[in-house]
């Protein structure tokens, strides 16, 4: 499975990535906006900023809602570096638009999934990544594990490549089984990632591993 980092924040990027687990990125407009990034000449020096720290794809959302705006701004993010997939939301001009990306050989991530039709129509569309939002639904009292079950069951049924990227996470035991369900991809901020690092016991071992060693010396 695949770790992304969820954020637009330069040394979270830069911490993560010096695990040497990371595979990627994805950002969204909420997460720019809180790094203050605005302004297109901005937005385009932090995307370049994020593909010269981490080797792997990194998600660039389009800003605007229709057809010919989101092919004309995803043109321009894709070609900023080979790295990039256009994050397109699950709307009928983004169906469209994702469409459009996988004939001209454009990577997208349609994002904002929250069903197993909406995942079924991007992948169908030529989806590279879809993104279910797993704790969104929690947050409303909804399974958001489920979801990710029923797009794995359908993407397999008919052998769709589209990776399930499942985003929204919001600790360690979200990661854990989106592995056990087949996620092809977890995203989420760096401290749900360093939380898989924690048990007391390999706390306790390792303390008596260094009083005992000192025997050794
Ligand atoms: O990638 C989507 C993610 O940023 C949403 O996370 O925590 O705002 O629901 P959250």
């Amino acid at each position: 499975m695949k770790f992304f980092i969820d954020t637009a924040n330069l040394a979270a990027i830069e911490e993560a990535n010096s695990l040497g687990v990371l595979d990627g990125v994805t950002t969204n407009p909420s997460l720019m906006a809180k790094e203050g990034i605005s302004g297109k000449e901005n937005i385009i020096s932090h995307y370049k900023k994020i593909c010269e720290i981490v080797d792997g794809d990194i998600s660039a959302e389009v800003l605007s809602t229709t057809f010919e705006e989101m092919i004309k701004e995803g043109e321009e993010l894709a070609a900023l570096h080979p790295n990039i997939v256009v994050k397109i939301p699950m709307i009928k001009d983004g169906v469209k638009a994702i469409k459009y990306f996988s004939q001209k050989g454009i990577r997208t991530n349609c994002t904002l999934i929250f069903s197993p039709g909406q995942a079924l129509l991007a992948a169908k569309a030529g989806a590279s990544y879809v993104s279910p939002f797993l704790g969104r639904l929690d947050d409303i009292s909804t399974d958001g594990l489920h979801l990710i079950e029923e797009i794995r069951l359908i993407f397999d049924n008919y052998g769709y490549e589209t990776e399930i990227l499942a985003a929204s996470i919001r600790h360690s035991m979200h990661i854990i089984n989106c592995a056990k369900i087949g996620a092809d991809v977890v995203t989420c901020p760096l401290q749900p990632i360093l939380s898989l690092l924690n048990h007391p016991l390999t706390d306790n071992g390792l303390a008596q591993f260094i009083k005992d060693s000192q025997k050794m010396i």
